[in-house]
């Protein structure tokens, strides 16, 4: 019998029956060379390496260049991982970001073309730090749809570019990287197969993490000057609003919520009991919340991936840097039962789950820079 429109759709974003799934073929990920330890913010704020340790977890974090921009991560990353699959090409790229190259247009589309992608689909997903996790469920849609046959999702973010200077709270979280994987159609009941996708918003807590100039609220200097026909002006924002705010305590509390939440929702779908779940790979945002996590769920130390010591928070590209170091490391295995999940700014969260896939294309190096043997 012909399956109606509404009941497929339902089928392959809730994780039941689906006909043609995602499957991830191949992983990379990227972080740039330049390092800021503890001790270099120390010198220049008022914090140290103990209070740092104690209290996110992070030893260190990669930033970018100078010149150095998301895409080139971005491409860095998506080059591995379509090796890691042993391909070449995809028929589809979503970059997830939310510190994109400029404003307009997305950034997908230069790192397409400097991927060799051709004329694909390439568009930007912004979900903050959820942003690799939609940016799955896209792509798993629009392969299910057959739009494409194969897609590259990559995650990237460059949050060093939009930090305070003076915020202590958030310079010592956030670092630079980009993940990606290569998504292939196949069967529902190939490893790898994206499965129990969940995914949520609340923008009633919008405020809590954002970046409030640039966009048509608080306007850029030159946007509204032109408007006003001024030549000169500063708009309707300030400086600061350039930078990102973030409510710490309040997210750190939403976050180890919403986050154990969406886990247990995809181990619904999936009908995995918790403790069968090997691998939780969650957002490296702090390692007290990602501990947290795991307590609520039950879920030993030792299931839960963590490299947030060596990157700090990543953003969008945090899920794959993570998954590439484990997988380096071979503490991500085939055959392992894992779920992804993911929680930012939005708020926004989401969660999918699959059994982590043999990569056919050759090894999955850890996240660095090609020349670094330290990585
Ligand atoms: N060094 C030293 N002291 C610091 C500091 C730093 N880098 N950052 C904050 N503090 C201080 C605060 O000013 C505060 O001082 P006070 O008690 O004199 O007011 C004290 O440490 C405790 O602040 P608090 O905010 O309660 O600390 P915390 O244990 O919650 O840690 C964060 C702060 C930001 C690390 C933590 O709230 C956090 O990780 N939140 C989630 C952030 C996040 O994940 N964002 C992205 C989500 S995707």
């Amino acid at each position: 019998m012909p399956v109606a429109r509404g009941d497929r759709a339902r089928r392959v974003l809730g994780g039941g029956q689906v006909t043609r799934a995602a499957v991830v073929a191949g992983l990379g990920a990227w972080t740039p060379p330049t390092v800021v330890t503890n001790d270099d913010l120390a010198a220049r704020l008022d914090t140290d390496d103990a209070w740092i340790r104690t209290r996110t977890g992070i030893r260190q974090r990669h930033v970018v260049g100078p010149g150095q921009a998301t895409s080139d991560l971005a491409v860095e990353a998506g080059r591995r991982a379509l090796a890691s699959a042993g391909v070449e090409r995809a028929g589809l790229l979503v970059v997830a970001t939310s510190t994109p190259d400029q404003p307009l247009p997305a950034t997908a589309p230069q790192v397409a073309d400097r991927l060799g992608l051709g004329t694909v689909p390439a568009f930007d997903v912004a979900a903050v730090c959820t942003g690799f996790v939609y940016a799955l469920a896209t792509a798993t849609g629009l392969i299910a749809a057959q739009v494409a046959d194969s897609a590259l999702v990559i995650g990237a973010d460059s949050f060093s570019t939009i930090l305070d200077p003076a915020d202590r709270a958030t310079r010592v979280l956030f670092g630079d990287g980009a993940g990606a994987v290569l998504l292939r159609a196949g069967a529902p009941d190939e490893p790898g197969a994206l499965h129990g996708l969940h995914l949520g918003s609340d923008g009633s807590q919008h405020h809590l993490i954002e970046r409030a100039g640039g966009g048509s609220r608080a306007r850029t200097a030159v946007t509204a000057a032109r408007r006003e026909g001024q030549g000169e002006g500063h708009g309707d924002g300030t400086a600061r609003d350039g930078y990102l705010a973030m409510q710490g305590r309040a997210v750190f509390a939403q976050a180890v919520q919403r986050t154990a939440e969406s886990v247990r929702a995809t181990a619904d779908r999936m009908r995995w009991p918790l403790e069968t779940i090997d691998r939780l790979v969650l957002h490296q945002a702090n390692a007290r919340i990602t501990a947290g996590v795991g307590r609520r769920l039950g879920t030993p130390a030792d299931r839960l991936l963590s490299n947030i010591d060596r990157v700090g928070n990543t953003a969008a590209a945090s899920i794959p840097l993570v998954l590439a170091d484990a997988a380096a490391a071979g503490d991500l295995r085939p055959g392992h039962r894992v779920v992804l999940a993911g929680f930012g700014g939005g708020l926004t969260w989401g969660s999918v789950g699959l059994v982590w896939p043999r990569l056919r294309g050759g090894p999955v190096p850890a996240a660095g820079p090609s020349d670094s043997p330290a990585h």
